[in-house]
């Protein structure tokens, strides 16, 4: 591991690369684990700082957890569940789904506000009204969230304001062992949230209707250990498929399921981009030359915010036509915007939108300002003349497994310091 990135650009990615699995479906699931009676398989966990920290965490708190080449064993059976220390909690956003999951467990719990990504506001209003709906009191005191149920969770309807991942995900946690039904209306529809749905109906949760906007949990009083393989990372392969592109490469990305991938596919279609899809994973190869489109994000299944950053990097390559990017989930995703400049880019910025002229990049000092951000960089490097130094890499490193090796086997010209 190494902080500082330095790239060549100019390289043609060619080749193959396999997709990990899915950090954002680890990361609930691994939490999801200690709800269970007995010890608990996920294979095809990615090894990442994220799920690293999420480890110590669970750790701190008496749980057992063994990890080795993507397969990790949780068991909560020995665990204390005391607060884990804050300088923990603080470095992992998704320590926050520890709410949901303890207080199914125990009742209660006691958490430091997260930490994460900077990139907007993110508050937790959602998934404190949400455990409120359930019977739960809340407290907020000198950023730490204490939840408490002074009798057995009761199911309720809640209805989202906005349809939040977090909070659809700490609901359906905090619902699965409460009393009676509960329905959460506007939920989230990631394929991430399935994964965790999936999974907790082996362990004999009853839930409806995931991937549509009305999720039903009716409660159960147990649930059983099992063993399940996490789905690919569309994030992961999306940024590879983008860099391709940019490029003007020819990449496959296998372990890449392309339903989880409609809106970014569409898009590079339609600038003129080579899709070719099957069971494994899709091919991306691209024309000499490119045309500017417009994307707006939105949640799923519209087009990702965590692919926001790296597509705006690949617009500065299209020769035909001005792109417009807008950015409707996060207030502040950006902040790339000012290290692509730094490499030449023309854009412009008028509050949620972006205008992306063609550019001709050249390599410079940049910073990875957050996880996306810092791949977009390496986007804008790999299609720069000359040498991109980026620097705080470690945000990288949170969310992209093997990420210096994957990209050199595609041929690129990178190295970490
Ligand atoms: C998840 O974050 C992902 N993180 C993010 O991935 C991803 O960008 C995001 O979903 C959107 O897809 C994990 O899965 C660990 P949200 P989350 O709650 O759950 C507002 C990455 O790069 N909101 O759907 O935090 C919020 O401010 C990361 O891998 C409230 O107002 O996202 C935001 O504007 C970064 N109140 C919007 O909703 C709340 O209580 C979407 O947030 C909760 C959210």
């Amino acid at each position: 591991m190494g902080d500082k990135l330095f790239l060549t650009g100019g390289k043609r990615l060619q080749g193959e690369v396999r997709a990990s699995g899915a950090k954002n479906a680890a990361l609930p699931i691994i939490n999801a684990a200690i709800l269970a009676k007995g010890e608990t398989q996920l294979d095809d966990i990615p090894d990442l700082r994220d799920v690293f920290h999420l480890q110590q965490i669970l750790e701190s708190m008496g749980v057992g957890v063994a990890y080795d080449q993507g397969t990790m064993t949780i068991n909560p059976e020995k665990a204390h569940f005391a607060e884990p220390p804050y300088e923990l909690v603080r470095k992992l956003r998704a320590s926050y789904y520890l709410l949901g999951v303890l207080l199914a467990r125990n009742g209660e719990a006691r958490i430091a506000l997260p930490g994460g990504c900077a990139i907007g506001n993110r508050p937790i209003d959602l998934h404190l009204k949400g455990f409120k709906a359930l019977g739960a009191d809340v407290h907020l005191d000198h950023g730490v969230v204490e939840v408490k149920a002074k009798r057995k969770l009761k199911g309720a309807k809640i209805y989202l304001d906005y349809p939040s991942v977090g909070a659809t995900v700490n609901i359906m946690l905090a619902a699965s062992r409460a009393e009676g039904q509960t329905v959460i209306e506007n939920a989230a529809r990631e394929p991430e949230i399935i994964d965790l749905a999936n999974m907790l109906t082996v362990m004999g949760a009853r839930i409806k209707g995931v991937g549509t906007d009305i999720v039903k949990v009716e409660g159960v009083d147990q649930l059983s250990s099992t063993q399940h393989r996490i789905i690919p990372d569309r994030i992961e392969s999306g940024s590879y498929m983008i860099a391709a592109a940019a490029t003007r490469g020819d990449v496959y990305v296998r372990n890449s399921l392309c339903e989880h991938l409609k809106s970014l596919l569409a898009k590079l279609k339609e600038m003129g981009v080579k899709i070719e899809e099957d069971i494994e994973g899709v091919r991306v190869t691209a024309p000499n030359s490119l045309k500017g489109i417009d994307v707006k994000t939105l949640p799923h299944p519209g087009f990702p915010t965590d692919l926001q950053p790296q597509m705006m990097a690949l617009l500065t390559q299209a020769e035909e036509g001005t792109s417009l990017v807008i950015e409707t989930v996060f207030e502040n995703r950006f902040m790339h915007v000012d290290e692509l400049k730094r490499m030449g880019a023309d854009i412009k910025l008028d509050g949620r939108g972006a205008i992306v002229k063609p550019s001709r990049l050249s390599g410079a000092k940049v910073w990875a300002t957050d996880l996306r951000a810092g791949v977009a960089m390496i986007i804008a490097g790999l299609a720069a003349e000359g040498e991109t130094q980026i620097n705080d890499f470690f945000h990288v490193e949170r969310g992209y497994e093997k990420i210096e090796e994957k990209f050199k086997g595609l041929g690129a010209d990178l190295h970490l310091e």
